[in-house]
């Protein structure tokens, strides 16, 4: 076993020859758009997320799902799977089966394994000070779908919402090995905070945070203004703050975005400050408009991120 339970990394790697190793992660939840096509997207882009996030390549995926067959069309269902189908097919991993069950609440994800070289695992272990710490989407899912279930969200807000999470994390993920990235994470439930902090602990380091170059979803200040914010946020910020300093300028607004749960986020990536502009130059050039630097890696305090 390369990467374990013991450092809450995306993926387990398990070595299967000096050239070649594992990668495998599970990963499926409930509904968070209406739409059944765009759920299965949305849920298949998160699932494979955290391979590219370990810089593997998703060879093989089966699907997870859990469906009221009694009382819901089975036509909805189609339309989840043909929805996760599509990103599978764009990720170029062949769906190799599935399980599904009855039950009450729809739930739909995959369980996906790929491989990567033992020598090039991308975990949160290997952030070094200095290190330029780079994210890859927008924040601010949990708000925005917080949103939406009010009915106060915007059509525009829900649009860029879903493009955000439905994009694979893919292209930033080659592009990060290709500029040599020290490590990596994606953002997902624990907001982007609970992810950096993560790489704080498992790396021995501190972060240097700029809230000013944090990219964010349109609507989601506003959203948050109103007090649209997920619970999830909420105890994301009881279990995180006493490792989190904040200047006296960072909004608490601001603060609720950072602690936000994220679903199908973007990477953080640590890389080498040298690096750090070519590798967003090369991700916006592909579409990547919200690549953003956002902070650093510093040495001391350890296990602190600083939020100015
Ligand atoms: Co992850
Ligand atoms: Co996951």
């Amino acid at each position: 076993m390369l990467v374990g339970l013991e450092t809450s990394d995306d993926a387990g790697v398990y070595r299967l020859n000096d050239e070649m190793a594992l990668v495998q992660t599970v990963d499926f939840f409930t509904p968070i758009v209406d739409d059944p096509f765009t759920f299965g997207q949305v849920a298949a882009a998160n699932a494979l997320s955290d391979v590219y996030a370990m810089g593997g390549t998703p060879l093989t995926a089966m699907n997870l799902v859990a469906f009221p067959i009694q009382t819901l069309s089975s036509s909805i269902l189609k339309e989840i799977l043909r929805g996760g189908l599509s990103k599978i097919d764009e990720a170029g991993v062949a769906l190799v089966g599935g399980h599904t069950i009855e039950d009450q609440e729809i739930k739909y994800g995959l369980s996906v394994t790929g491989i990567v070289h033992p020598d090039k695992i991308l975990s949160n272990a290997k952030a070094v000070a200095g290190d330029k710490l780079v994210v890859t989407k927008p924040l601010g899912t949990g708000i925005i779908s917080t949103a939406l279930k009010g009915e106060m969200a915007s059509e525009k807000a829900v649009k860029e919402m879903v493009e955000t999470m439905i994009a694979l994390n893919q292209k930033a993920s080659e592009r990060m090995k290709a500029f040599g990235a020290h490590a990596c994470t994606d953002i997902t439930g624990f907001g982007f905070i609970g992810h950096a902090l993560e790489m704080v602990m498992a790396s021995r380091i501190g972060m240097v945070i700029d809230s000013k170059k944090i990219p964010l979803l349109s609507g989601v200040m506003e959203y948050a203004g109103l007090g649209l914010i997920p619970g999830g946020a909420h105890s994301n910020r009881r279990f995180y703050s006493c490792r989190v300093e904040v200047n006296s300028s960072v909004s608490n607004l601001l603060m609720d975005i950072l602690y936000d749960p994220q679903t199908s986020g973007g990477l953080l990536i640590s890389l080498p400050s040298g690096q750090a502009e070519a590798l967003v130059e090369a991700l916006k050039r592909e579409g990547g408009v919200n690549t953003s630097i956002i902070g650093e890696v510093v040495a001391e305090p350890e296990g602190k991120i600083r939020i100015t």
